[in-house]
Parts: C-alpha cells; structure tokens; sequence
C-alpha cells in the first residue's frame, strides 16, 4: 500500500516513519509513505500556499492551484487512489473506515492548514475526514492517526506477538484489563481466574470485563456490538436497559 501525504511540512513525518511497527512495515515493503512538499507546486517567490478569504472575515484559504498541481502530478505518476482531506468538518474516521482504507492499493491524504481549503479542492477529493471533534492546527497530526490505525491492519505489519483482532473496537466493545508479572505488585494481585489456566473460565472473564468497561465508558458502542443472550444478561445484572441481541 502507498500514501501520498500532501503537506507544507513534509518534516513532520519523520519520526512517525523512522520508528516501530510502521518502520518495519516500510522496510518489509508493506507499506510507502511519501510526503510530498505543497511548496514545490507553487511558483511565485514566496512559495506562497494560502491567501484571503473571498468574502471577508478572519484567517487565510489555502490556495487551490497548488493543491491541484500536486494532485495532477500524483495521479499522473502511478494512477489515483482515493483523495482525502483532513479537516475538522470531516466524516468522523474510527475503526471501519481504517480497515476499508486498509483494502486500498493507494490513498492521498490532503493536509490543511490555516482556516481552510478551497472548496474546489474539496470538490475533487473523494471524501473529508476528522479525526474527532476538536481543532488541530493542521492536518498533519490527523494524517499520521489515519496511517498508523491502517498501517496495522496491513497483512504482516504486526509481528507474531501482536494482535490486531482482539483489541479494543475490532469486537465493537472496548478491551478487557491485561495483567503481567509480577504476581504481586505494591500490594495488588492479578485476578484469580488468570491464573487457574482454565481457557474457558478466562475466557468469559475477558468477555464479562469488556462488556462492563464498554457499559461504564462508552455505552453508545453496545448499540452496535454484536452481543450474545448471555451478554446481555450479564449486562441487564449490571443495569443496561437498551439493546438488541443477536444469538
Ligand atoms: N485538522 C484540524 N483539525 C482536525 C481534525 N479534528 N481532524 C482532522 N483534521 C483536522
């Protein structure tokens, strides 16, 4: 897979890329990230990239011919996967869309900066995503969240060890508590259960856990959480009144 990363600072990326899991995907060749430098599309001697809004009012409109140009450039070189936009306005990225994005040969991702974009290059993009309701100065920082959740997704990317699919929202429910050694730890234990060696015990532990952090925190997810009849009692013994079951 290969993103293209339009951005005034290209720089931005390099330790996002020169560490961990997305390093040693980019080494395997799982995965090309190249950022590419808004800046060599302009031509004027300021290099400039933005200017006044039309129609008055505060901030400044990154400019449209640039951002053009260096989609024309990408497209010509390799054909066009989907364009995206980072911006607040956005559709809100979480799990699904990673793992579709993940599916994809190639992605532009399109950085903002300042008040906004030209709504023709809004236009010709494929979609606007945020990466939750708070405003960032720019769009790198959401970019790198958007590589990194699909970067992990990509077959091989995760070593032996590592796990994408019992984490906390590829099940829809948030993760059960994970303990490790010591055994005893300033006076605190680790359950019992972990310890019996009994899979199935621990089993229904992990699931019984996930459903109480979910309820606790973030109840809005069981509405979409694939639950069993047991779920659900265990979760009506907690005090959840909503919900469907699928058995
Ligand atoms: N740019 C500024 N804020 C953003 C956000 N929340 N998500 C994506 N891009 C952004």
């Amino acid at each position: 897979m290969r993103f293209d990363v339009i951005t005034i600072f290209p720089h931005f990326f390099d330790s996002f890329l020169g560490e961990g899991i997305v390093r040693r995907a980019r080494e395997a060749g799982i995965v090309e990230v190249n950022p590419v430098d808004l800046r060599a599309f302009t031509e004027d001697r300021h290099r400039t990239t933005d200017d006044r809004p039309y129609g008055g009012g505060a901030g400044m409109v990154m400019k449209p011919e640039p951002l053009f140009k260096a989609l024309d450039s990408l497209s010509r070189h390799g054909g066009e996967g989907p364009v995206i936009i980072l911006s607040p306005r956005g559709q809100v990225f979480n799990q699904r869309v990673a793992s579709r994005l993940a599916s994809e040969e190639r992605v532009i991702l399109v950085c903002g900066r300042y008040e906004g974009i030209d709504q023709r290059v809004c236009d010709r993009a494929d979609m606007e995503l945020s990466i939750g309701d708070y405003v960032l100065s720019g769009g790198e920082p959401a970019a790198i969240v958007v590589m990194d959740a699909v970067i992990r997704l990509l077959p091989g990317a995760l070593g032996c060890g590592e796990s994408a699919e019992t984490e906390s929202f590829s099940t829809g429910l948030l993760e059960y508590p994970h303990y490790t050694r010591p055994r005893e730890f300033r006076g605190q234990g680790v359950p019992e259960v972990l310890l019996s060696g009994d899979h199935k015990e621990i089993e229904r532990w992990r699931r019984r856990q996930s459903l109480r952090l979910t309820l606790e925190r973030r109840p809005d997810l069981l509405d979409d959480a694939a639950l069993s009849p047991e779920d659900m009692a265990y979760l009506k013994s907690l005090g959840y009144k909503g919900g469907r079951c699928s058995s």
